[in-house]
């Protein structure tokens, strides 16, 4: 094994170097909670730095605005490959540079400004780009929301049909950024056809689960899918679009480029390639069957512990508190826990009282500890802690305790092991 990919910027350039180490040893030290993140591999992020960051690629593998591209070329064919292999769809463009892109080039793809678009409200677990009117979507496309069943907290389909019915929206967009349950895409399909409208999946989140078949795959009902490939998935920080309809790949290949981006990022596009093949090795199905079991045992905990947990539990690989009842908001308990060397987010709650820059929840997953190799016991450890340092807010020296037990358990779990030796 080579060591960190950074460490010629120990004399190169020191100042970026040491923000790098303290960003490291941050990660290694803490307990990583926060349901979008993950730690990649040291292949995809060694794969990362290359010199294919060098290269202009502007267009497709074959179809490229610019000469010499016939390496970036094999390399990107090989991604779309394996991608397309993954998820068994037809075809794929793999050079959004987020996930945002990628639903800006999908938007673009498939309706015209001022369209009206029917997504899930960003307070009961949406995204920013399914309608907000402070991003693109909100701006340039006539936002609707559907929300979660004020009963159940889960998605009502038939809440949703009936709005979509009288909404009449050209495109639905299905997926969530804090939805702890499976997610029926093909109800949402048979939605999408009877009111005419496009459904575009967006599976950021449960990338991974899908990739192995511990969620329905949106492949084979959605027009069109996108993903960001560093959650579940545990590659690099990047999106991706997915579809089967031969149709629809000329407006989707514009709608990122020349429609939203300039030229592909073919370094990261490499280290895509390398996620998109450990997330076939049977060793990821395992993983990912143990970030949902932690999800599970961990809201299990923390209500037996008190807690209140939106929908009482978990399907997939986060779990979402509500405080809405207690004194306490998301924005103090992630404060204190960032004390205690716990990282999570707040996030707002269905029928959310408190501003969404205080909110009532927390917002937890389980995705960066599985991949530490943590199990059952530590799920009830890190649920203990959180409920501790719940109880001792404001006491910095208790909390200070409870920080150190928190660092002598992620030491038991090495994180990048080989790069730590190398220090
Ligand atoms: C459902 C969903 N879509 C899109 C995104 C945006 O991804 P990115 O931050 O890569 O632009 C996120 C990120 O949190 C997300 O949760």
């Amino acid at each position: 094994m080579l060591g960190k990919p950074w460490q010629e910027l120990a004399e190169k350039d020191h100042e970026v170097y040491a923000c790098i180490e303290s960003e490291f040893k941050r990660q290694e030290e803490g307990i990583e909670l926060i349901a979008s993140e993950n730690f990649a591999s040291e292949a995809v992020i060694s794969s990362m730095a290359n010199i294919m960051t060098n290269k202009y690629a502007e267009g497709r593998p074959s179809k490229r605005y610019y000469g010499g591209c016939r390496h970036v070329d094999t390399m990107e064919n090989l991604a779309i490959e394996r991608v397309c292999n993954l998820f068994s769809c037809n075809h794929a463009n793999v050079q959004p540079h987020s996930g945002a892109q990628a639903n800006a080039a999908a938007f673009l793809a498939l309706i015209k400004p001022g369209d009206k678009i029917l997504g899930l409200d960003l307070s009961n677990g949406g995204h920013l780009t399914h309608g907000s009117v402070v991003n693109f979507s909100g701006i340039h496309y006539k936002p609707h929301f559907y929300h979660l069943d004020t009963e159940t907290e889960l998605l009502n389909y038939d809440q949703i049909e009936n709005l979509a019915e009288s909404v009449k929206p050209q495109l639905i967009i299905a997926g969530a950024s804090a939805y702890p349950r499976h997610i029926d895409f093909k109800r949402f399909r048979e939605i999408a056809d009877k009111v005419g409208a496009y459904l575009l999946v967006d599976m950021s989140h449960i990338a991974g689960l899908v990739a192995t078949s511990l969620h329905q795959s949106p492949i084979p009902y959605a027009h069109v899918v996108t993903s960001t490939t560093h959650k579940t998935l545990r590659g690099p920080r990047g999106g991706i679009i997915l579809w089967n309809d031969e149709k629809l790949t000329a407006s989707i290949n514009k709608g990122v480029f020349p429609g939203t981006q300039g030229g592909p990022l073919e370094h990261i596009i490499a280290s895509k390639a390398v996620a998109f093949r450990e997330a076939s090795f049977e060793s990821f199905k395992t993983y990912q069957k143990l970030v949902v079991q932690n999800s599970q045992v961990l809201a299990k905990e923390l209500i037996s512990l008190g807690f209140k947990i939106i929908t009482g539990g978990s399907d997939n690989h986060l779990v979402l508190m509500d405080l809405s009842s207690t004194e306490t908001s998301g924005k103090a308990l992630e404060e204190a826990l960032e004390k205690v060397f716990i990282t999570v987010n707040k996030n707002t709650v269905p029928k959310e009282k408190r501003s969404p820059f205080v909110t009532s929840g927390i917002r937890l997953g389980t995705p960066a500890v599985s991949t530490r190799g943590m199990g059952e016991s530590e799920m009830k450890k890190i649920a203990n802690y959180i409920h501790l340092t719940y109880k001792q807010q404001g006491n910095d020296e208790a909390l200070a305790k409870i920080g150190e037990e928190v660092k002598t358990l992620a030491k038991q779990f090495p994180l990048y092991s080989e790069w730590t030796k190398s220090k």
